[in-house]
């Protein structure tokens, strides 16, 4: 009788040692998914850093140049080949101010600050730039964007980040007999955004069709890629309050969409109070420790404004003047010595009246430090380097807040 027990105990053995062999293999699967988030982590964040790094260098040369170069462009009234050239410069100037924005899309995204209204043809625009040169080697990109804004409010890195990756997997799915197409439409409708990424290439067989949003999970060559783009996309997606749907069919292709909430009823304009439009000459200060770039920026902004320019340490000798009225103060938010949150802090004190008039700028993408400040005292950011359109907008805003004095 006793003889009969061990196959019993061998069985239950053999179960358990299955379950952890499953379980083994499950962690091993985990861990795998794991360091591929964390290549990709290491990845993001090492070229952001780049970014960031870049911006800050670049951006106040390419200001004062970009100003100049508008200034000349208004007084020059020299033969066509000297307007033409002109045109040229000011062209580039320009191509480089969207590759330096371009990088910011990839900037970490630990902390993307508040989320601001945008025209996301922009964002699909810009991307579309950067994926060209990829997707030329397989095939045609063309894009169908309406006449109209698409404002979306967000983070247009994040929608950036999600929507190369939506162009490179349709890329990657063309043959490559250069002879693919893939297409990228964007439309308002029903309240919301929908953006469609759609491909004529390999397509998706349907019992993987179901996997391609699990984290990790991939069909390409291991070490090429880490089977995050999708799920990345979808995370996106839901921090925008939107959805992401995909559709394929073996041998026809794949199509992508993207659904978001549209911002358009939240950007229409108040309407503005007498009292708050402004004036037909506004007194602005501009302060910043580079004095190429306030003589440039001066020069452009004069032709509408009265402009003064100063470095930190004088602009709070001019602040603090109890004769002093102002309607804008730009000031850098980076600057040797006194920067721009003291700036801020001290005028507070000095002159509550001035210092919701105050409007942050900076040449860094990300720079935390200015986005808490701004988030905190509900300031205006301007990004370097901007022009007369933008300082113009931000009187607007400024009017249309018709922010009330601080007090104390
Ligand atoms: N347009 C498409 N056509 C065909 N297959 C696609 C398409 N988009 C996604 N896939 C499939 O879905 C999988 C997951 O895509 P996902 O973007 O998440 O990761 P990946 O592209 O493999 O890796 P990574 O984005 O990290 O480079 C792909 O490996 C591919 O098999
Ligand atoms: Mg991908």
């Amino acid at each position: 009788m006793e003889r009969s027990k061990p196959p019993v105990e061998a069985a239950g053995l053999h179960a358990e040692l299955e379950q952890k062999v499953a379980a083994l293999e499950e962690e091993r699967e985990r861990r795998g998914r794991l360091d591929g988030e964390l290549v990709r982590a290491e990845r993001v964040a090492a070229v952001g850093m780049l970014a960031t790094g870049l911006a800050h260098e670049v951006n106040n040369p390419l200001a004062c140049l970009l100003a100049s170069l508008e200034v000349l462009d208004q007084h020059l009234d020299g033969s066509a080949e000297a307007r033409s050239i002109l045109a040229d410069a000011l062209d580039g100037a320009r191509r480089v101010r969207d590759v330096v924005r371009q990088l910011g899309s990839f900037s970490p995204k630990a902390d993307p600050g508040s989320p601001s209204v945008f025209d996301l043809r922009e964002t699909i625009e810009a991307v579309a730039r950067m994926a060209r040169p990829t997707i030329r080697l397989r095939g045609r990109l063309s894009l169908q964007l309406p006449d109209s804004e698409l404002l979306v409010s967000g983070w247009s890195g994040q929608l950036a980040q999600a929507l190369l990756n939506l162009m490179l997997n349709a890329t990657h799915a063309l043959a490559t007999d250069g002879r693919g197409r893939i297409t990228v439409r964007a439309v308002e409708q029903g309240g919301g955004v929908e953006v469609e990424v759609h491909d004529d290439g390999c397509g998706i067989p349907a019992e993987l069709l179901a996997r391609v949003f699990e984290p990790g999970f991939s069909t390409k060559p291991a070490g090429e890629a880490t089977g995050l783009g999708l799920p990345m996309a979808a995370d996106v997606a839901r921090a925008h309050g939107g959805t992401i749907e995909i559709e394929s069919v073996v041998g026809a292709g794949t199509t992508v969409r993207l659904r978001l909430p549209s911002a358009r009823a939240a950007r229409t304009p108040a309407p503005p109070r007498m009292s708050s439009t402004p004036p037909a000459r506004p007194r602005v200060l501009l302060v910043d420790d580079e004095p190429a770039l306030l003589r440039a920026l001066g020069r452009v902004l004069g032709r509408e404004m009265d402009v003064t320019t100063a470095d930190a340490s004088a602009a709070i000798s001019l602040l603090t003047a109890s004769e002093a009225t102002f309607d804008l103060v730009i000031t850098d938010f980076v600057m040797p010595g006194i920067g721009g949150e003291e700036l801020y802090r001290i005028v507070c004190g000095a002159r509550p009246d001035l210092a919701g008039r105050i409007v942050l700028c900076s040449g860094a993408h990300h720079d935390h430090h200015l986005q808490r400040l701004a988030d905190e005292e509900h300031l205006l950011v301007l990004a370097k380097p901007f022009g007369i359109a933008e300082v113009r907008r931000a009187m607007v805003e400024l009017a249309e807040r018709g922010r009330p004095a601080r007090t104390g």
